[in-house]
């Protein structure tokens, strides 16, 4: 059962994390938000702003805070780390964002936090990773953003396509949050209706699709080339992410899910439709694959795998 007074966290007050925190003001989804940063004043900044906006929302508490504060937090949310430049990969970010990330762990875990993370940071699969390795919690306890986000872009460019409401469009980007994923089209629907028999009736070809799923790879350069970072996709998604832990919701979520043989994959977390709820990661949902997103999600998996062994060492 969710309490009625919950406390997050956010760990990072950069573009992403006061994004997030603005939508999380909006949408009323926690009583209290603490905001942690080695940037002081941007911290103290934030909390006047956004308690600025309670008076139009709901009495809600923002505020400045240390490490400290995570001991008894609900919900830690990680996005510290530096952005992709333009024309950077978000695996190039991985040594740079290690060290951030481990730096923050430590005091998280020593204020005696035992709450669930939800982590954001990119390399976002790595990083999630590096996150449940270096706090030792149960690997439910620490959700990644994965491929919420391209999930919510695929959404979008099909509900485009095909004339109909992104809210109603049921379809999954898996794999890396990156280069390396892949539209899961041979499960995705629309109103029930398989998005790849609406496609043979609309005359889309599966070159199209595939158009769509590359534009949709490529989207978070496109928003960098034009505006050097994205930050209100990312935020929405991670609100979406918190009210289903903070509420206990069990929600089917694409998210950075550990594997613990899903997919024929262990010791990694990866993106993939996920049950999320109070306890984090309640169950990974396996989706039928077809063989051109199997050999995505295997090679993807290599990826991954490599750059956490790499960068882990
Ligand atoms: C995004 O996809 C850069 O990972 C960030 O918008």
């Amino acid at each position: 059962m969710s309490k009625n007074h919950q406390k997050v966290v956010l760990v990072g007050d950069g573009a992403v994390g006061s994004s997030y925190a603005f939508a999380m003001a909006q949408q009323g989804l926690a009583e209290e938000l603490a905001i942690v940063d080695i940037i002081k004043d941007r911290t103290k900044g934030d909390a006047l702003d956004l308690e600025d906006a309670t008076a139009f929302t709901a009495p809600k508490n923002f505020y400045s805070a240390d490490y400290d504060t995570c001991k008894d937090a609900d919900l830690v949310v990680i996005t510290a780390g530096a952005p992709q430049k333009p024309g950077e990969t978000r695996l190039q970010l991985v040594d740079k964002n290690l060290k951030i990330i481990k730096s923050v762990v430590e005091p998280i875990v020593k204020s005696g936090f035992n709450g669930i993370f939800l982590v954001a940071a990119n390399p976002v699969d790595v990083l999630t990773y590096a996150v449940q390795k270096l706090s030792g919690f149960p690997k439910n306890k620490v959700v990644g953003s994965g491929t919420s986000l391209d999930s919510a872009r695929l959404r979008v460019a099909l509900a485009k396509k095909f004339n109909v409401s992104p809210v109603d469009v049921s379809a999954n980007i898996m794999a890396e949050h990156g280069d390396s994923e892949f539209a899961a089209y041979s499960s995705a629907t629309i109103g029930g209706k398989p998005v790849l028999d609406l496609a043979k009736e609309q005359g889309v070809s599966m070159d199209e699709l595939l158009k769509i799923e590359d534009d949709v790879r490529k989207k978070a350069y496109q928003i960098i080339n034009l505006k050097g970072a994205t930050f209100y996709g990312v935020a929405t998604a991670l609100a979406r992410i918190s009210r289903a832990i903070l509420r206990d919701e069990n929600a089917v979520l694409p998210i950075g899910a550990p594997m613990n043989g899903e997919y024929g994959l262990h010791d990694l977390y990866i993106g993939s439709p996920a049950v999320v709820n109070a306890s984090g990661v309640a169950k990974v949902l396996e989706v039928p694959l077809d063989d051109r997103e199997e050999k995505a999600m295997k090679s993807s998996a290599e990826t991954l795998e490599e750059v956490a062994k790499n960068g882990m060492a």
